[in-house]
């Protein structure tokens, strides 16, 4: 395996793509290559973040088939997952899609049959898995400290910019129609 850092596409810079760019920045060994955010001022936001030398793009197409990163955070609207897995997939990327997978089982299928053609990996981020509070929780229940649970429930308040598109039924599988 080869020592060089794994390069990284994140594509969407809303709220998730934000976090997860910010993340990777993070991490040793990987460096961040292209950016894709079709709202030009999101992009102009999270330039400065970034190296000169990362390519900034509105097209996931152009920015996947230029920098061809070894790994693409998807982090867009649901409805985006399976065309925007697929395609990276189909150009040789690992794919860590923001949850929910997709809008349908059979996009889901698609998109694991096409990592498993491509062999390569894709898998699901779901941050709740390694948020503090669930940690503690899992700690607790792990040591016996609170019996065995069989549900939790959770209360999360947290300021979201109005999305209206993320409650339609067609890009999340909301209960609206913005259409
Ligand atoms: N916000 C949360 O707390 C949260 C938590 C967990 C998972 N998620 C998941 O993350 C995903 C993204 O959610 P979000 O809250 O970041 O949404 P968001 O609206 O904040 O961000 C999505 C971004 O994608 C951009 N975009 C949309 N279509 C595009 C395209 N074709 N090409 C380039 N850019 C495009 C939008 O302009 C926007 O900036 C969703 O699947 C959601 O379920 C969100």
């Amino acid at each position: 395996m080869s020592n060089r850092p794994l390069r990284i596409g994140v594509i969407g810079a809303g709220d998730m793509g934000v976090r997860h760019l910010k993340s990777w920045l993070q991490v040793k060994g990987a460096e961040v290559v292209a950016v894709v955010e079709e709202v030009p001022e999101r992009l102009a936001a999270i330039k400065p973040l970034l190296e000169t030398t990362v390519g900034l793009y509105a097209d996931y197409r152009q920015a996947i088939r230029e920098t061809r990163p070894d790994v693409i955070s998807v982090c867009l609207p649901t409805s985006f997952h399976a065309p925007v897995s697929i395609y990276a997939i189909e150009h040789g990327s690992h794919v860590l899609c923001e949850k929910p997978i997709a809008l349908s089982l059979e996009e889901a299928d698609r998109m694991i049959e096409a990592a498993q053609w491509q062999g390569v990996l894709l898998t699901v981020g779901f941050m709740l898995r390694y948020t503090v509070a669930i940690a503690k929780l899992k700690e607790w229940i792990k040591r016996g400290a609170i019996g065995r649970p069989i549900l939790a429930i959770s209360e999360n308040f947290m300021e979201v910019r109005p999305k209206i598109l993320m409650h339609d039924r067609h890009v999340t599988g909301g209960l609206g129609d913005s259409f």
